[in-house]
């Protein structure tokens, strides 16, 4: 084909508008419109061949004609064709506008109008997506860093209310007890009318909720016929629309996210699953709290266990023994007292304190015909006897809760000279506990009635321990328990 035979630049530009939904006018420098082109004029307000020699302000609805006018002067004094846009709302749905002026001879000028409704909505998605993903990530944060479920409750519940749109929300707990639903946290209110919300299973809104595992819908309230909804308190709030989402985490319903608004809601599916998302956000804050909580639990049940249970070996222990009887007790709160004048941290306290309890647990595996002998010890009785900080080591070793506190049953018969047993360590080498205690179960011993021999006084007992200072004591140590227990029984 020869250039000749192409259409006229005219009928080239009939074309090109026919293909896309712009309106293009040519008018003059008052506005009147000399010429059209169009391939969508359902926007204009008169048929199209009406239009020409109209002023574009009859022509186009109001505010499109404003902007254009406006436009116009701009472009006369300046020159400018920056596009213009603006929206327009017909039935409750927004359209929006670019414009573009481009000027012609004779100070005559070329208005394009073109509907960018479909770009706008985008752009507004995307944007909306944008706030959403910022909205979850800042409740991940406030999730993972925090430890107080009211904190990352109020974080939830203030992106609820900011990305949805809504006037209040709440989240209200099911207590595992009692099957109750609790007020938590809520946001928006103008009231406390909710705060005393004591719900059962399958009762109210949110009760239904629990009970059906479904988002409950009540898009106008006033039609509500549960009797809080219609009580006075409730209405001063003006809620219009309602939400209730169950909190579900592995199968388990934890609670309900609600959500008011004073005004209908005409909510979009994009809008629906966000708020099942920020729901099931909810539901994991509530989860984590909850797994912390029941840890924490089982920590302290499983503590208060082991006590229970060194406790009973022990008295089992002095039961056993009655002579030594109140034995355990006594040397445990010396051992104690003894650390505190040390200046030793809670943590040795609590060691000690299991430590002092077990000392002697290892007694158990000796026979009573040794353990309650009324004399003196033979070689042989003496060789079981001295195996009984080893049958300590043996018991207790495996249990880790009593890794700390096993130092005392284990060495608490070691001697700073290095003639103690079962391992003959020498000073340092003994640890801490085990010479501190060494001290307290000797005083006790000897000034407590044996099977072998009676008590002995208390100041011939400190004397003892005053002479075997660096033989069979810690030098250091001896000192402050000289100190303590002579502050107590002062030489009449
Ligand atoms: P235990 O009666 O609780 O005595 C603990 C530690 O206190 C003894 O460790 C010892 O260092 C000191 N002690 C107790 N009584 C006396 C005493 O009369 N004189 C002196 N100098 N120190 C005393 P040890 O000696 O290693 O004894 C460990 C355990 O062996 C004792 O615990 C007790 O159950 C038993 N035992 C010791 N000596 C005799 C004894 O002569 N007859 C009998 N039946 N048992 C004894
Ligand atoms: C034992 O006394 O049987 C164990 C040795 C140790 O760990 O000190
Ligand atoms: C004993 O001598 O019978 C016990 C002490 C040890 O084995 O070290
Ligand atoms: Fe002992």
């Amino acid at each position: 084909m020869s250039l000749e035979h192409l259409p006229s630049a005219l009928t080239q530009l009939n074309v090109i508008f026919q293909a896309f939904s712009d309106l293009l006018f040519i008018v003059d420098h008052q506005g009147v419109v000399l010429d059209y082109k169009a391939g969508d004029a359902a926007l204009l307000y008169s048929p199209l061949e009406t239009v020409l020699g109209k002023h574009l302000e009859d022509v186009l609805p109001k505010e499109m004609a404003q902007v254009v006018s406006g436009g116009m002067q701009r472009l006369v004094v300046g020159g400018e064709t920056l596009p213009l846009e603006y929206s327009i709302k017909l039935a409750d749905i927004e359209y929006w506008f670019e414009v573009r002026l481009v000027p012609l001879a004779q100070a005559n000028v070329i208005v394009i109008v073109r509907d960018i409704t479909r770009h706008k909505n985008a752009e507004e998605k995307v944007q909306r997506q944008l706030k959403r993903l910022a909205a979850l990530r800042t409740i991940d944060l406030a999730i993972s860093s925090s430890h107080d479920l009211n904190l990352a409750l109020s974080v939830v519940l203030t992106q609820v209310t900011a990305q949805l749109n809504v006037d209040a929300a709440d989240v209200l707990l099911l207590n595992s007890q009692t099957h109750i639903l609790e007020f938590a946290n809520g946001i928006g209110f103008h009231t406390d009318a909710l705060q005393r919300t004591h719900l059962s299973i399958g009762e109210g809104y949110a009760g239904m909720a629990v009970l059906k595992r479904e988002v409950i819908n009540v898009p106008n309230l006033k039609h509500g016929k549960t009797g809080f909804l219609n009580s006075q308190n409730f209405s001063n709030e003006g809620f219009y629309c309602y939400y209730g989402i169950p909190l579900i985490a592995k199968g388990r319903v934890l609670g309900v996210l609600e959500i008011f608004h004073r005004m209908p809601l005409a909510p979009d599916a994009d809008w629906l699953e966000f708020m099942e998302t920020l729901a099931g956000q909810a539901a994991i804050a509530v989860e984590n709290a909850i797994l912390l909580k029941e840890l924490q639990r089982a920590n302290f049940d499983l503590t208060l266990a082991y006590n229970t249970t060194i406790e009973g070996w022990s008295r089992a222990l002095d039961l056993r023994d009655r002579d030594t009887e109140g034995h355990t007790q006594r040397v445990t709160n010396l051992a104690l007292k003894l650390a505190r004048r040390l200046g030793l941290s809670e943590d040795d306290l609590i060691n000690i304190q299991r430590g002092a309890i077990l000392h002697d647990i290892g007694k158990m595996a000796i026979p009573d015909s040794i353990l309650l002998k009324p004399g003196p010890l033979a070689d042989n009785e003496w060789h079981v006897i001295r195996q009984h900080p080893r049958y300590a080591y043996e018991l207790l070793s495996p249990i880790s809760y009593l890794s700390q506190a096993l130092d005392i049953p284990h060495y608490h018969h070691e001697k700073w000279d290095g003639t103690g047993y079962p391992h003959g360590l020498k000073e340092n080498q003994i640890p801490l506990y085990a010479r501190l205690f060494g001290i307290i179960d000797v005083y006790d011993a000897l000034t407590s009635n044996r099977p072998y021999r009676p008590a002995w006084p208390k100041q011939k007992a400190i004397a003892y321990i005053r002479e075997q200072s660096g033989k069979h004591f810690d030098p250091a140590i001896t000192l402050q328990f000289l100190e303590m227990v002579e502050a107590d029984n002062p030489i009449k």
